[in-house]
């Protein structure tokens, strides 16, 4: 293993640091006539075309700047034809500037591995379970009654840009369904450990993509990877059991804490899996994997064309980028004109604001909260003092109380300052350590890593402290030896103990499950925050979802923690990320779906945002992982309420021709050639959005919503309103009285400063937060509001 990946930052700037690399990298090939990566996008089809005619024209454009036919050959890595007009080519500066002066062009962008990243937190801090041992309750357990009206989800099909699949899974199970629907017309792309037979009743359509991967890395090493839709990952296996796993029952977990039902969000939807995140070559796999935009691209062309409903993408980039620049965004808007819902996302750039990704209004963007379960396995101090911790391992320790060290008191000499105490590979001292429990912080190395260290230096126990950076957000681990996971102020707690005690002792105590924790859902400390700062006047997220220690399918052919000492073989494993958060709303969307075939796809999403949840289970404001009031730049409307979503009231519905308004509004205008930008180009803010952001305030705003009517035939609703602090916000006309369903009702929504000093001396670098409820006795449809003066 080689030195520098075993220092390996264990948080996220590890990430954003190795693209950092390969931009930097990529700029001095830039200087040269070297090629490089492109997008050139063409937008929408204008007029109908024929796939080779479209084929011909790229071609034809790439010509005008290349030498030779033979050179325009070879450089074209994808023609995208089917539903989103563009392609991808090696080009050089030059030759990408003079294509972005044609005018059918909307833009040419560069792309680079790195640019996008699966969230899963920490891809190598995965957690897992062995074999024989499996797993626990319901991801979705609340939604019965919605799950029966929605027939399970079995006529809807939901298209996922993953890793790939490990078909032979329980959660992948075909028995007992119907047929492939019929309007189904995509296919199962054969391979390696992946033939006809993979493809079934619920994996109704396998494709894999990996020219842009190729062009950059070269032929696939198939030691590495299977040349096929087949997972070797475990990331593509997870996400895909959580939007649409079967329920497999009599699933105990370590054997003995209870027996349960696994399953996914729409457990009888049919997937379709479009592989588009391959391994790197010569990187550890904890380390090593990436997702081309190129790929991703032509992945979702294919899949609009299969004929998909619903989209889910535990994918974005590692920094917001613009839409004309953002490959999924132009997916998603092809798949959206095509009412597809596109659900992604928000990324595990927290707890710093503005890290948010996938931010488009036609998406939607989801971050992560914790569930009510814990797996707890408490400290107990020599001193009778007990704190909470969690683990998922299976050891237990033999005695009573064992001594306790910090990992700095019993490490080798040569430990570095800079990562002293974190227990990296071969930094303890057999001599000392043997026998003790010790306290390891995190920082660099892997969770499990470090308590693979512990155990070679013959530790009998092991305690992972968060540093203050990771707060409360605890992990529960499959380690490799007795052990337990602390947050940071019991970390705190455990240290101070051992600085001021002779002879510090500690036990571990076995773990139980704990249902029912409160309070709960919080938000997780790494979910990316707002402001979006792509488009300040959109609020992102828009909603949150589970997202701590979710349990679901696992490819056999990669170990749970994805380390090379790890031998294990699992079939489900435990994983953290917005990743796991993004297919419990895509989920919910299929089921929507199912419920409401004539629903937009903005009604879908409207129906998700307002019908969110802002409490936990003790009845107060969801809150961060510190326990401070958590806010709509961290859960968007709030917490995911599926059955809520089925019965909205109201929703705030919009086409695809007002997010091509909106797109006008942005600066971009040649999105859709048969669509002509409006001449008085209203606010962005105006999109009609079911939660309001004002940015730049500065005096007046009014903007304008409409609302559709899907509840009840006769109903009137009034309006109420918490006023962000400091602002006052006037609602016109405060009544609203719908005679039948479908009818449509607009109002006005005025936001103004309470006094002008309020505005020049408080407001101005803080972000205020309020809502607006319509209510008619049974619905309370919320939207959240954001206002500064920024
Ligand atoms: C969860 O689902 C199981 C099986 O369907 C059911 O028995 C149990 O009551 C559910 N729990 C909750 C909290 O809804
Ligand atoms: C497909 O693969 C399975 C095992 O992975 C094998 O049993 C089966 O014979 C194969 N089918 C064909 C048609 O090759
Ligand atoms: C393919 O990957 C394996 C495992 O990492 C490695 O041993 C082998 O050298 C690689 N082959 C090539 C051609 O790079
Ligand atoms: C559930 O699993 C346990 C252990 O694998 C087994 O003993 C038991 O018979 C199973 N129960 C049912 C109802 O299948
Ligand atoms: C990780 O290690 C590097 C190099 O030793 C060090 O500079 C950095 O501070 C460490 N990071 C953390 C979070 O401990
Ligand atoms: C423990 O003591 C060391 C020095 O002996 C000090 O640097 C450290 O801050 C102390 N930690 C706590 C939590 O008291
Ligand atoms: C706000 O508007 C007033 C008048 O409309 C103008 O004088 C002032 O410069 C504006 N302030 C900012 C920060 O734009």
């Amino acid at each position: 293993m080689n030195r520098s990946r075993r220092s390996a930052m264990e948080v996220n700037q590890n990430l954003h640091f190795s693209s950092l690399i390969l931009i930097f990298f990529f700029s001095i090939l830039a200087s040269s006539s070297e090629t490089q990566m492109y997008i050139v996008y063409l937008g929408e089809h204008g007029g109908e075309k024929a796939l080779h005619e479209i084929e011909e024209t790229h071609f034809s454009y790439l010509q005008s700047v290349k030498d030779s036919e033979e050179e325009a050959r070879d450089s074209l890595i994808y023609s995208y034809k089917h539903c989103i007009n563009g392609f991808s080519a090696m080009l050089t500066s030059h030759q990408a500037s003079k294509l972005s002066e044609l005018k059918e062009v909307v833009s040419v962008f560069r792309t680079h591995p790195g640019k996008y990243v699966k969230h899963t937190t920490r891809s190598w801090e995965f957690v897992g379970l062995e074999e024989g041992e499996s797993l626990f309750p319901a991801t979705m357990n609340k939604s019965d009654d919605l799950l029966s009206k929605a027939n399970y989800g079995r006529d809807v099909i939901i298209g996922h840009f993953d890793s790939g699949i490990w078909p032979e899974s329980d959660s992948f199970s075909e028995e007992g369904m119907e047929p492939i629907p019929k309007r189904w017309k995509g296919i199962c792309q054969t391979g390696d450990d992946f033939n006809a037979s993979h493809c079934s009743r619920k994996v109704i359509g396998a494709r894999y993509y990996l020219k842009a991967y190729e062009k950059c890395y070269g032929t696939l090493n198939t030691t590495l990877d299977s040349r096929s839709p087949r997972d070797r990952d475990g990331h593509g296996s997870h996400t895909a059991a959580t939007v649409a796993g079967r329920r497999v029952s009599n699933v105990s977990f370590m054997g003995k804490l209870g027996t349960g039902t696994a399953t996914g969000g729409a457990p009888l939807a049919r997937l379709a899996v479009y592989k588009v995140c391959w391994a790197i070559p010569h990187q550890e796999k904890v380390n090593g994997n990436t997702c081309f935009e190129a790929d991703m691209l032509a992945a979702m062309d294919d899949a609009i064309a299969d004929g998909v409903d619903v989209m889910t993408l535990s994918i974005g980039t590692a920094s917001p980028i613009g839409y004309q620049e953002d490959g999924i965004a132009i997916g998603a808007l092809h798949a959206v004109k095509r009412n597809i819902v596109v659900s992604c996302s928000a990324g595990n750039s927290g707890p710093a604001p503005g890290t948010l990704s996938n931010p488009a209004p036609w998406i939607i963007t989801v971050g992560a909260s914790s569930l009510d379960r814990k797996f707890l396995a408490p400290v107990v101090l020599g001193n009778g003092m007990k704190i909470e911790g969690e683990t998922l391992t299976k050891y237990k320790l033999k005695h009573t109380l064992y001594p306790l060290v910090y990992a700095a008191e019993v490490e080798l000499p040569n430990v570095a300052k800079s990562v002293s105490g974190q227990c990296l590979p071969n930094s303890l001292s057999s001599e000392k350590a043997n026998g003790k429990i010790v306290l390891c912080l995190r920082g660099n190395g892997t969770r499990i890593g470090k308590g693979i260290e512990v155990k070679r230096a013959g530790g009998a126990g092991y305690i992972l402290g968060n540093s203050p950076a990771n707060g409360e957000d605890v992990e529960s681990d499959a380690h490799f030896l007795p052990a337990t996971a602390v947050g940071s102020a019991n970390a705190i707690k455990i240290l101070e103990y051992i600085n001021l005690t002779k002879n510090p002792m500690a036990t571990i105590i076995p773990t139980t499950t704990r249902l029912h924790v409160k309070p709960a859902p919080y938000m997780a400390a790494f979910t990316s925050r707002g402001p979006n700062v792509i488009d300040p006047s959109t609020l992102k997220p828009d909603i949150t979802a589970p997202g701590l220690n979710i349990l679901a399918a696992w490819s056999r052919a990669d170990p749970p923690s994805k380390l090379s000492e790890d031998h294990r073989v699992v079939k489900w494993n435990f994983l953290s990320g917005t990743s796991m958060a993004c297919p419990h709303v895509s989920a919910t969307a299929a089921l929507l779906k199912a419920v409401h075939p004539s629903w937009s796809s903005a009604a879908i999403r409207s129906a998700i945002i307002t019908s969110a949840a802002q409490l936990n289970n003790i009845g107060t404001l969801i809150t961060d992982a510190k326990g401070n009031t958590a806010d709509p730049f961290q859960f968007g409307a709030g917490h995911l309420r599926p059955t809520k979503a089925a019965d909205p009231g109201l929703v705030y519905d919009a086409s695809y021709a007002d997010y091509l308004i909106y797109l006008c509004s942005s600066g971009l205008t040649k999105v859709d050639p048969s669509f002509q930008c409006p001449k008085d180009l209203p606010k962005t803010n105006d999109l009609n959005y079911p939660s309001l952001s004002i940015a730049n305030f500065n005096g007046t705003v009014t903007v304008k919503r409409m609302v559709t009517n899907v509840g009840r035939s006769k109903s009137t609703y009034f309006a109420s309103v918490k006023p962000p602090l400091g602002y006052r916000v006037k609602i016109r006309p405060t009544v609203l009285s719908f005679r039948r369903i479908g009818e449509k009702k607009s109002f006005m929504i005025t936001v103004e400063a309470e006094s002008d000093t309020v505005l020049k001396h408080e407001q101005l670098d803080k972000y205020r937060f309020g809502w607006i409820t319509w209510f008619d006795g049974i619905h309370n449809v919320r939207s959240p509001i954001v206002v500064s003066s920024l």
